[in-house]
């Protein structure tokens, strides 16, 4: 009798063949074990769990601080709430630029310790030797081309990229060198969306966009973006699906006048 449970948890060739089939692919961020199991429930096709993290987790100005332990620590929480959904883990900042072999050793990491079955990493065509070194060792690994945020200091902001001919060419020429590589696919941040629906024709792997346009084989938000967790600045390509800032305030302000009224806790909610 066979002791192995089935697993109906999505795959790579899941993914592929949603391009294949022109179904469109979900994805979104998470970070934690709460967010991850309702993604899970709702049956998004992927969850990135992004560096952004450092941004709208761990309130850092860029994603240049975070670390392959910070990386790590909420991959396992992701992990042990996402059952079905295919989880991916973003390599940090210098986790894998310095060599492929660091790089590897890395991406391993993600999935031995973390519990993830893909990674993600940013670059074009000078991070070609990488992926392949790492998809070569049977680690999927999903590129991340246009505004890349790893760049931000060399990109001089968070901006619209490959606009211009020669910069448009030049992306594209990117996506194909992640596909020959050995990418399973490719996300397109903040690019011009016939841009985007030019990659999307001339690559088999399926794009991912995020601020690409409706063209692209699926789409990533940012789970704290699209659901309005924060009040301060929506950037263009940001819907908010939820708007859950003003009904977390709502809930905090109603406690702490509770509390300071002394009318919670009441009977009902206290042990006689
Ligand atoms: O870190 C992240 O959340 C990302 C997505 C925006 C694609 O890279």
């Amino acid at each position: 009798m066979s002791t192995q449970k089935k697993s109906s948890r999505k795959t790579i060739l899941d993914i592929k063949k949603m391009k294949e089939t022109g179904e469109k692919i979900t994805v979104l961020t998470a970070y934690d074990y709460a967010i991850a199991s309702i993604m899970d429930e709702c049956g998004v096709d992927m969850i990135l769990v992004g560096d952004s993290l450092g941004m709208v987790v761990l309130g850092y100005d860029t994603t240049l601080p975070v670390t392959m332990e910070d990386m790590l620590h909420h991959t396992k929480a992701v992990s042990r709430g996402a059952q079905n959904t295919l989880v991916i883990g973003d390599m940090p900042f210098l986790s894998y630029q310095v060599s492929p072999e660091v790089a590897l050793a890395n991406a391993g990491r993600f999935l031995q310790e973390a519990g993830a079955q893909a990674v993600k990493l940013e670059g074009g065509r000078e991070t070609a030797e990488i992926v392949h070194k790492i998809t070569s060792a049977g680690i999927p690994v999903m590129a991340h081309i246009g505004l890349t945020p790893q760049s931000i200091h060399q990109i001089g902001g968070f901006k619209v990229q490959g606009k211009k001919e020669d910069a448009a060419q030049r992306i594209i020429g990117d996506a194909k060198a992640m596909e020959e590589a050995g990418a399973f696919s490719v996300v397109l941040e903040l690019i011009p969306e016939k841009l985007a629906e030019e990659i999307t024709k001339s690559v088999n792997i399926p794009t991912i966009g995020i601020g690409g346009g409706v063209n692209c084989d699926g789409q990533v938000l940012v789970i704290n973006d699209m659901l309005g967790l924060y009040d301060k600045f929506t950037p263009k390509h940001v819907k908010k699906f939820a708007n859950l800032n003003p009904i977390i305030k709502e809930a905090v302000n109603g406690y702490i006048t509770e509390v300071k009224n002394c009318t919670f806790p009441d009977s009902e909610h206290s042990f006689k």
